[in-house]
């Protein structure tokens, strides 16, 4: 007797794609970035002699999901009073910036990218100090780098990145704990040491699938959000382009009225991620008014926090967190959304038409 075995289906575990599979290894994923890195007792983290590199600024350079990621590192170290920009590899590759005596952070999960090679070749050409935070040990990137911060988030097949991006949002806050410090420390380890676990309930109780069969045969999906959302809305728009093939946009809340609201009328599913209660939910609900007074439906990613239910058709509940960690949770949302949609209309997701997993290429 033979049995029929597939490799392929194999790895998947039971799951329909490995990009579904990849989405649900969340939770360990995170566990294995934090593990050693943080000590709760003492409120500190663990990055080896990153700590010592004292940076008095940054430049992050990445391409597609670790783009977004970098544009959340960024704004962590700024939050901390150290000066940080992310820039699209390919753009910093051709013209980069005055570097002084900034840190450079090639943000990638494989390690391969052509562009972001580029980009970090270029910063060390001009003398910068160079640190690759990648997923793939001993990758070109990880070689060429003065240091290498590993995400280990294991290996992705699925080609719409998932849970690399997750862990690099993690890497990132430790790196920016780690080298510049902030005032609530303690309230963010112990955040970090809690987002496994509510990445699962988010798994678990999930309403990303309704949400995508009511809105399946809508030709455009808007994401918006502001701060530490805004990269999330943007990696939203970039998941439901990769794998369903539809036309999505990810903005800044603030910028719809600058333009894009042009565009929004009844057949325009506004996602808006919304967290906490503070400036920036209070401004994106004004954002989520705008788009409601045309008649789009909304959807809010929120933890429930605001108002902003009040305004929405849907809603996909996160449990609350840290503002910093709540970046993580929504997005896993916005995933299974993607998911969702693009399985309900049979697309190749694990392997979306003219796309590849690394491009080396620039
Ligand atoms: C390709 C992949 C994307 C990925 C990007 C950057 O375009 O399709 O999913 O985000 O490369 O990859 P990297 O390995 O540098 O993170």
């Amino acid at each position: 007797d033979t049995v029929d075995w597939d490799p392929e289906e194999t790895g998947k575990s039971g799951y329909d794609h490995y990009m579904l599979k990849e989405i649900h290894e969340q939770p360990r994923s995170l566990r294995q970035c934090l593990s050693e890195r943080v000590d709760e007792l003492a409120g500190t983290v663990d990055i080896d002699d990153l700590a010592d590199l004292n940076p008095r600024g940054v430049q992050f350079v990445a391409c597609g999901t670790s783009y977004h990621a970098a544009l959340y590192g960024a704004e962590l170290f700024q939050q901390a009073g150290i000066p940080a920009q992310a820039f699209l590899a390919s753009e910093y590759a051709s013209s980069p910036p005055p570097i002084g005596d900034a840190l450079v952070i090639g943000v990638t999960q494989s390690g391969e990218t052509a562009d972001t090679l580029s980009a970090l070749r270029e910063a060390d050409r001009r003398g910068a100090r160079t640190l690759g935070v990648t997923n793939v040990v001993g990758s070109t990137v990880a070689r060429e780098c003065d240091h290498v911060f590993y995400i280990r988030a294991g290996p992705e097949i699925g080609v719409a990145a998932t849970k690399t991006f997750a862990s690099q949002l993690a890497a990132l806050n430790l790196l920016a704990l780690g080298m510049a410090g902030g005032d609530d420390t303690r309230e963010l380890i112990g955040a970090l040491r809690d987002l496994p676990g509510q990445v699962q309930e988010v798994l678990d109780e999930s309403g990303a699938r309704a949400v995508a069969e009511t809105y399946l045969e809508s030709d455009a999906y808007f994401f918006i959000g502001r701060g530490l959302n805004f990269p999330v809305a943007l990696e939203g728009a970039l998941k439901m382009k990769e794998i369903t093939y539809k036309h999505a946009e990810g903005f800044a809340a603030g910028e719809l009225k600058h333009g894009p609201l042009a565009l929004v009328t009844d057949q325009t599913p506004v996602f808006a991620v919304v967290t906490g209660d503070g400036e920036q939910a209070r401004k994106t609900i004004g954002n989520v008014k705008e788009v409601e007074a045309r008649d789009a439906p909304v959807i809010a990613v929120t933890d429930g926090q605001s108002d902003v239910e009040r305004y929405a058709d849907h809603v996909l509940r996160v449990p609350e967190t840290h503002p910093r960690t709540a970046a993580v949770l929504a997005n896993v949302q916005l995933q299974l959304v993607s998911y969702h949609t693009a399985a309900e209309l049979g697309r190749s997701i694990d392997k979306p038409r003219n796309l590849a997993k690394s491009v080396t290429v620039e």
